[in-house]
């Protein structure tokens, strides 16, 4: 989380810099700022809020050298003070920092930095102050002192950048003689990018990089070609949110129409002797890696889904047999990341189940599995959902040697909205539940996942078969429960489960595609394949929690607390 920036050139660097941060906004948005040189003074300006707040105060400012950061705060609060950049002590040096230093209290005592270093990020930057040598040997030699993770972009009151990184991703660009650097490729501008890989560094002078590795080295690095997603500025509704799920039929057509096209699935290696797969992911993406599972089991192969921050630590046996599949839209989740290079570590086969196509999972796994879900701006995950387990399915059919759907499969795909009546009898509820059986109770999981991110309600999922083992309890006429209801083989039971919430007065709900719930109040779904409803019911679950968050005069995009990329433990 945080998105760093910086520019090196002769155009207005405070305008380029505010123009990366406003692409990076979706890494953190509590507060943001930028420092440039000026006759050999950094100046900074830093404010509370999101990156237009920033613009505003930046609007008469130019200068040729400029640092740039928007937040999402881990350590010290939301304020302007703790925003980046920060200026050390002696005044001669500015830094942006994406990722956490764990060891700042104990480097703080250690070498008696000065006690305004509140956070750990002005702890590093006095610590590389306080470094001897040119500004890459500090930096360099800081680097070595701290645990955690970092990327950070430093810069020196004559103008020099240096930049480095432990897992949070920095990119680089040169256009003519312009330098660009970001946590993200598309932040950048030109044809080709440079990623710095771990405890790699850079020097940027007069317009010149020069790499560096751990040992102070000089390097040289191979340029990669810069693929930009063309619709990153193609917004036609008011919110992100909104237009991301009206692009999921488009970008699940897209995805099949790639993996025929490219023979994606052919070129994925396998284990020689596929026995199980293990998928491990965060937020959305262990729903959809949870959905993955039961796809694969459908067809013969033992499959299990695990949470990334629990795997990382957890005690699981290991083994050649096993395909394991990194789900992720980001592909920089930081969790994911340390589970993927742990299997690495061990030489197992890996996949990486990815949206982004430059990013850091894709590097670590080399075996890959893209979807085509295009770019995500939204913090709440929606079309890069449905793609994941759009894709997973798929894979599945490949894993049984059927062969894929026809390019038309998703066309009568209908969108199916809640009505707005609905939506606000839900939203008035104090308690909301969602509930269903096998692949349901995933989406159920996901709409509630939806629902609490945007809409700040408490609510949970249960698995319908769960009710009367403790939830029944807390179902009264303060409840609404929401059912998800697209396999028939559960058809049945369910429907008792929601005869029993209602004899207790709570609201019933159904989404489902079946006639049979006619005496609940019922959102009706399109007719598919049942391995396919999972990708149809949860649209309308997707538009509830857009609909509530709306009515409650939130912004969708951009949930408190939240950020889209989760690059810190
Ligand atoms: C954050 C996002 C979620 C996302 C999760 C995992 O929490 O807000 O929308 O599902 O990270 O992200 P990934 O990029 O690994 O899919």
């Amino acid at each position: 989380m945080c998105g760093i920036c910086g520019y090196i050139g002769s155009s207005n660097g405070v305008k380029e810099v505010v123009r990366g941060l406003k692409i990076l906004e979706y890494r953190g948005y509590d507060s943001c700022g930028v420092a440039f040189v000026e006759n050999g003074k950094i100046d900074i300006v830093k404010t509370v809020g999101e990156v237009d707040n920033l613009k505003k105060l930046t609007k008469n400012m130019s200068a040729n050298v400029v640092i740039g950061h928007t937040r999402w705060a881990t350590h010290g609060g939301v304020n302007e003070r703790n925003a980046h950049p920060h200026l050390s002590t002696s005044g001669k040096l500015a830094m942006v920092h994406n990722g956490i230093i764990e060891n700042y209290k104990e480097l703080k005592e250690e070498f008696n930095l000065n006690s305004l270093s509140n956070t750990d990020s002005e702890v590093f930057l006095n610590l590389i102050d306080c470094e001897k040598g040119t500004l890459i040997n500090k930096v360099i030699n800081a680097s070595k002192k701290v645990q955690g993770t970092f990327a950070v972009l430093v810069l020196g009151s004559d103008g020099e950048m240096v930049l480095g990184k432990c897992e949070s991703p920095l990119y680089l660009s040169k256009v003519e003689n312009e330098v660009y650097i970001a946590s993200d490729v598309l932040a950048l501008k030109g044809e080709n990018y440079f990623a710095l890989n771990d405890h790699e560094f850079a020097s940027v002078k007069n317009r010149k990089i020069i790499f560096y590795n751990k040992n102070g080295e000089k390097i040289t690095k191979k340029s990669e070609k810069i693929e930009k997603n063309s619709d990153f500025s193609k917004i036609f509704y008011k919110t992100h949110m909104e237009s991301e799920i009206l692009e999921t039929k488009d970008v699940l057509n897209k995805t099949l129409k790639k993996y025929k096209e490219e023979n994606i699935f052919q070129n994925i290696k396998l284990p020689k002797k596929l026995n199980s797969i293990s998928l491990i992911a965060c937020g959305t993406a262990y729903h959809a890696s949870l959905m993955g599972a039961e796809f694969f089991k459908k067809v013969g192969v033992d499959a299990r889904a695990y949470l990334a921050s629990e795997f990382r630590y957890g005690r699981e046996l290991l083994n050649k047999n096993t395909l394991y599949i990194f789900v992720s839209q980001s592909g920089e989740t930081a969790d994911t990341i340390a589970s993927a290079k742990m299997v690495k570590e061990r030489n197992l086969p890996m996949l990486a189940l990815t949206n982004m196509e430059n990013c850091l999972l894709n590097r670590i796994c080399e075996n890959v599995l893209p979807t085509f879900a295009g770019r995500e701006i939204a913090v709440a995950s929606t079309k890069a959902y449905s793609c994941q387990v759009w894709s997973l399915y798929l894979f599945s059919l490949i894993l049984a040697n059927k062969s894929l759907p026809k390019e038309d499969f998703v066309k009568n795909f209908a969108f199916v909205n809640y009505d707005d009546k609905l939506v606000k009898e839900v939203a008035s509820y104090k308690k909301v539940f969602f509930v269903g059986r096998d692949l349901d109770y995933i989406t159920a999981m996901e709409a509630s996942l939806k629902l609490k991110e945007i809409s700040y309600i408490n609510c949970f999922a249960i698995a319908s078969g769960e009710l009367k083992h403790g939830t029944l309890a807390l179902i009264d006429s303060d409840a609404v429960v929401i059912a998800i209801c697209t396999q028939e083989k559960i058809k049945s039971k369910l429907k008792s489960n929601l005869e029993e919430i209602k004899a207790r007065g709570g609201k019933v709900i159904v989404v489902s595609q079946f006639d049979d719930f006619k005496d609940f109040s019922c959102v009706k779904l399109s007719k598919f394949d049942e391995l396919f409803m999972p990708i149809v019911s949860v649209i309308p679950m997707q538009f509830l929690a857009l609909k509530i968050c709306e009515l409650f005069g939130y912004n969708p995009d951009k949930p408190r607390n939240l950020a889209k990329s989760v690059t810190v433990e």
